[in-house]
């Protein structure tokens, strides 16, 4: 978990900061459901631009002087019971502490009256943590390691009580933005700690939480779809109606050249890079740094040379789905036309079900007709790039038995094999007759 508060990254001009590039109007629908409904869920997948919204709308209500909290969850925070909502705590102990008159930063802490019988010198800061009653102050110290744990743990009522009574409080000097980026690596307790305390909290405190979905769950229970009644991280938690979900979409290929441009990137290339990334900034930069690096500039015919950071990007991406998912994906990236039927015929019973985790992964988008394309240029030729021989050729032979084209059948036998073959090479030629008139 990150502590840290939100610190206003950015200066802030007269008219407020401007929008990431391509989202202004993705912002201010954030910020309508914000000031109208006061929660608003973001999603997408990794590296489209999430946080950088969030970021975005942060920068702006701390311009028009709202308090801004911001949590900021790790992975391992889901196994540690209490974590994020002691990073809550925590965050709003730091942020009472920036907004002291002079702006010394000592940060109070929870348990100052309880454990030292010192009450913090600012109004601020006794005012959000001394207000608590005594067992509410307790289980909250005791929730952030400040006092020591009882051997039955913190009281829980007290608990959930404390914080919402945290929350309360601070939204006494105005609106309050609270931006959970990473609600899915929120731990059990601390979700049902929010939830509790997010259904007291008055309008004032506004939620804009930000999730990475993940489609594949646990290992025994590979395809997990998101958003599961008994979820404690589903997004109801966060909204209350699927309105307030705002999907983060990629870039178009015009907004991708702004980005390159903004990051002094060269945007010759902005088209190859839009495709190659599929509109995902994270990878669209990685790519643009991997062309801006190369020692010899690439032509606009060439393949991309691309650097170790755009592959492993692409790589993290294809990691995280399962071994299953993976192998029905490299048959789609050798296939011309993927569909999910071809790939099923071509060895993969469960193909409809790998390529439909993939596709809520963001990987790939199926048609009606099961077709299925790549979102990225870069996943299938990271596949193609890191398989080994045998599983190339083996997956070439699959799809030559399969596809109903006498070309595609010729071109898939010939890339199974790497021995010299003078029917084969016969065939192909008739191949390149046949597919020339
Ligand atoms: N619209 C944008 N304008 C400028 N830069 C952007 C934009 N969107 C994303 N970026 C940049 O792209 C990178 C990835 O964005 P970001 O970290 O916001 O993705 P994310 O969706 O939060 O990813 P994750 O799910 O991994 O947390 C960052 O370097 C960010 O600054
Ligand atoms: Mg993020």
């Amino acid at each position: 978990m990150t502590t840290a508060p939100y610190l206003g990254l950015r200066p802030t001009g007269p008219g407020g900061p401007p929008a990431p590039v391509g989202r202004e109007e993705l912002l201010a629908r954030l910020e309508r459901a914000l000031q109208t409904r006061g929660r608003a869920l973001l999603t997408g997948p990794a590296g489209v631009g999430k946080t950088e919204l969030a970021l975005a709308a942060a920068t702006r209500a701390e311009a028009r002087g709202e308090t801004v909290l911001w949590l900021a969850t790790l992975p391992s925070d889901r196994e540690i019971p209490g974590a994020s909502a002691a990073a809550l705590v925590a965050s709003v102990a730091a942020t009472v502490s920036l907004a002291r008159p002079g702006g010394r930063r000592r940060e109070p802490r929870p348990s100052d009256k309880a454990s030292t019988g010192r009450t913090p010198t600012a109004p601020e800061a006794s005012a959000v943590f001394d207000e608590l009653p005594g067992p509410q102050r307790t289980a909250v110290a005791m929730l952030c390691r400040e006092a020591p744990l009882d051997a039955g743990g913190w009281d829980p009522i007290a608990l959930r009580l404390g914080i919402a009574q945290i929350l309360r409080t601070l939204t006494r000097r105005g609106p309050v933005l609270l931006v959970v980026d990473g609600v899915q690596h929120v731990d059990a307790d601390s979700a049902d700690l929010l939830r509790f305390a997010l259904h007291l909290a008055p309008p004032a405190l506004r939620v804009a939480a930000v999730e990475t979905p993940e489609p594949y769950g646990e290992t025994d229970e590979p395809y997990r779809a998101p958003h599961r009644p008994d979820d404690p991280h589903a997004a109801h938690l966060w909204v209350p109606s699927e309105a307030d979900v705002l999907l983060v979409p990629p870039l178009h290929a015009d907004e991708i050249a702004e980005l390159l441009i903004h990051h002094r990137l060269p945007s010759r290339m902005a088209g190859r890079i839009h495709r190659a990334s599929g509109g995902n900034p994270r990878l669209a930069l990685a790519v643009g740094r991997s062309l801006a690096d190369a020692r010899t500039p690439v032509h606009h015919a060439e393949a991309l040379t691309l650097s170790g950071r755009a592959r492993d990007l692409a790589r993290q991406l294809l990691g995280a789905a399962p071994l299953a998912v993976r192998e029905t994906l490299l048959l789609a990236a050798l296939a011309l036309r993927p569909s999910s039927t071809l790939v099923r015929r071509a060895g993969r019973p469960n193909a409809e079900a790998d390529l439909a985790a993939a596709e809520r992964a963001g990987l790939v988008s199926l048609a009606e007709d099961g077709s299925v394309t790549f979102t990225a240029g870069l996943l299938p030729s990271t596949l193609v790039h890191d398989a080994c021989w045998a599983e190339r050729s083996a997956g070439h032979a699959a799809l030559a038995e399969v596809v109903d084209d006498p070309v595609e059948a010729v071109r898939h036998r010939a890339l199974a094999t790497d021995s010299p073959d003078e029917n084969l090479a016969a065939e192909v030629a008739d191949a390149a007759d046949l597919a020339r008139r």
